[in-house]
C-alpha cells in the first residue's frame, strides 16, 4: 500500500469507529507531515482521497473537518439526506469496515423489551404489531379443528422438518413471488427468531466473523453475542439498505464466515434493497461461497403492487437461508416460523431437534388449515391498508411534533424534511 493510501486508511478508520467525530477538526497537513515524517505532498494526496470519499471537507482558512456526508450516509447518528449518500464506487473503500468487533448488547435489549409491556407507551423500540389487526377468531377456529382432528401419528408427522402440508403452503407462497423453494428445504421453527438462531449456529463456530448491516436488528446482535462471534458492520442506508460496494469489499478482505441481513423492510431502518442490488449481493455470495442468513419477516407487509423478492430469488447455489414467520403477517403468538435453508436444510433440521425437538403441532396444523382454506390474501390486503394508514398517521404526527430540521425516510421513497411533509407534500 502506498504511503498516502495508508494515511487515508488510518484516518478513515478513526472516523468510522467514532474516534474522530462529525465536525471535528483533523490535524493540519503540516502537523501530520511533521508527526509521521511524510512529505506534505503525500499528506495532501491522502486528504484529497478522504475528501473525494466524503469523509472530510475543507473549510476555507480553517482546515480540514470530519464531514457530515459520511455520518448522514451511515443512517445512524445524524440526520439523513437523500443526496448525502456518496456514490457506491466513491464510497466503497470509505464505507467498507476495517475490523470486526465483539458484541455486547443484551442488557440494553432487555430494558427495551421490558418497556414494551408498558401499555402507556408507544413501543418505537420494538416491532410487535397490534393484535387487533389479525384474524384471531378464525385462527382459533382452525386451531380447534386441528386439535380435534389430531391423532398420535399426526403429532409425529409434525416433527422436524415440520408439517408437510404447512411446508407445501409456504413453498407455494414463495412461488407467487418468483422464488423457487422446494418443501424439502423448508424447516418449520418456533418463530423467525429460532430460524435465524439455528441458522447462525449451523454456520459458525465461536470466534468466526459475521458480516451484518449497521444499524442491525437487535436479535441479530444478541445471537452474535450469545455465540461468541465477531461482527463486522457494513453501513446501511435508510432507503436502499446495505451498501453493496462496502459489502463487496468486506467479503474480499475479511474471512467472513456468514452474513446476516434484511433486504426487505429492514428493522430498524425500514429500508428496501433494490432488486439489482439483491442480484449483485447474490452474485458476491456465490463468488466467495459465503452463506447468507436473510431475515425476511416483513416481506408480506409491502404497500406496492408486488411482494419484493428476497436475495434468495437470485441464489443459484443454495447459499441463502431465508428466514421468516407468520408473527408479523397472520398469527402473532403462535410462534410458527421457518427457514428455507438451501443446502443447509439437513443441518438445520438436526439442530432444530437438538434445540427444541419440534414446533407445536396444533399451531402448525392451524396455520396450514388457515392457508389452505383461503382468506390469507384478503387478510393481507386489509392488514397492509391498516399499516399504511398507521404509517401515515405516525408521519403526520412526527411532522407536527418534531422540529423542521429532523428528516425521515419511507421505504423505497424519497427522503424528505419532516416540516414539508406536514405541509401536505406528497411523500412518494
Ligand atoms: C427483524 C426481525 N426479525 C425477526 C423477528 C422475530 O420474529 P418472530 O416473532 O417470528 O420470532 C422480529 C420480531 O420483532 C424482527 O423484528
Amino acid at each position: 500500500m502506498k504511503l498516502y493510501q495508508r494515511l487515508a486508511d488510518d484516518i478513515s478508520t478513526l472516523i468510522r469507529d467514532g474516534t474522530l467525530r462529525l465536525g471535528e477538526r483533523i490535524p493540519s497537513v503540516r502537523e501530520i507531515s511533521r508527526e509521521r515524517s511524510l512529505s506534505t505532498a503525500t499528506v495532501v494526496r491522502a486528504y484529497e482521497v478522504l475528501e473525494a470519499q466524503g469523509l472530510i471537507e475543507t473549510r476555507p482558512r480553517s482546515g480540514f473537518y470530519v464531514s457530515g456526508q459520511w455520518h448522514a450516509g451511515r443512517g445512524s447518528d445524524g440526520p439523513v439526506a437523500a443526496s448525502s449518500k456518496p456514490s457506491a464506487s466513491a464510497a466503497a473503500s470509505a464505507l467498507a469496515p476495517t475490523r470486526s468487533i465483539r458484541v455486547d448488547i443484551s442488557e440494553l435489549v432487555f430494558q427495551v423489551l421490558e418497556s414494551v409491556r408498558n401499555r402507556q407507551l408507544v413501543p418505537f423500540g420494538s416491532a410487535f404489531p397490534s393484535p387487533l389487526l389479525f384474524p384471531m377468531t378464525r385462527l382459533a377456529r382452525c386451531l380447534s379443528v386441528g386439535a380435534r382432528n389430531m391423532d398420535q401419528w399426526g403429532t409425529l408427522d409434525d416433527l422436524p422438518p415440520g408439517s408437510i402440508e404447512l411446508r407445501r403452503q409456504i413453498a407455494r407462497r414463495y412461488l407467487r413471488s418468483g422464488v423457487r423453494v422446494a418443501p424439502e428445504e423448508i424447516v418449520i421453527t418456533s418463530g423467525a427468531l429460532e430460524a435465524l438462531n439455528l441458522s447462525l449456529q449451523v454456520l459458525t463456530r465461536p470466534g468466526d466473523i459475521v458480516a451484518i448491516e449497521s444499524p442491525a436488528f437487535y436479535g441479530c446482535l444478541q445471537a452474535i453475542e450469545a455465540l461468541r462471534l465477531r461482527a463486522i458492520e457494513i453501513p446501511a442506508h435508510p432507503r436502499d439498505g446495505i451498501d453493496v460496494a462496502a459489502f463487496a469489499q468486506t467479503l474480499a478482505r475479511h474471512p467472513v464466515r456468514a452474513c446476516w441481513i434484511m433486504s426487505n423492510f429492514q428493522n430498524p431502518l425500514g429500508a428496501l434493497v433494490p432488486e439489482d442490488s439483491k442480484r449483485e449481493l447474490a452474485r458476491l455470495l456465490d463468488k466467495h461461497d459465503i452463506p447468507l442468513i436473510e431475515d425476511d419477516v416483513y416481506a408480506e407487509l409491502f404497500f406496492g403492487r408486488h411482494r419484493p423478492k428476497p436475495v434468495k430469488a437470485f441464489d443459484r447455489k443454495g447459499l441463502v437461508l431465508n428466514c421468516s414467520s407468520f408473527s408479523k403477517s397472520l398469527a402473532p403468538g403462535y410462534r410458527v416460523g421457518w427457514v428455507a435453508a438451501g443446502r443447509y436444510a439437513t443441518d438445520i433440521q438436526r439442530r432444530k431437534v437438538m434445540s427444541s425437538l419440534s414446533t407445536s403441532a396444533p399451531a402448525q396444523d392451524a396455520i396450514a388449515l388457515y392457508l389452505r382454506e383461503g382468506g390469507y390474501e384478503r387478510h393481507l390486503s386489509s392488514l397492509r391498508r391498516a399499516l399504511a394508514a398507521q404509517q401515515q398517521a405516525a408521519l403526520d404526527s412526527l411532522a407536527r411534533h418534531l422540529p423542521d430540521n429532523v428528516r425521515i425516510s419511507r421505504p423505497r421513497r424519497r427522503i424528505f424534511p419532516l416540516g414539508r411533509a406536514a405541509g401536505g407534500e406528497k411523500c412518494h
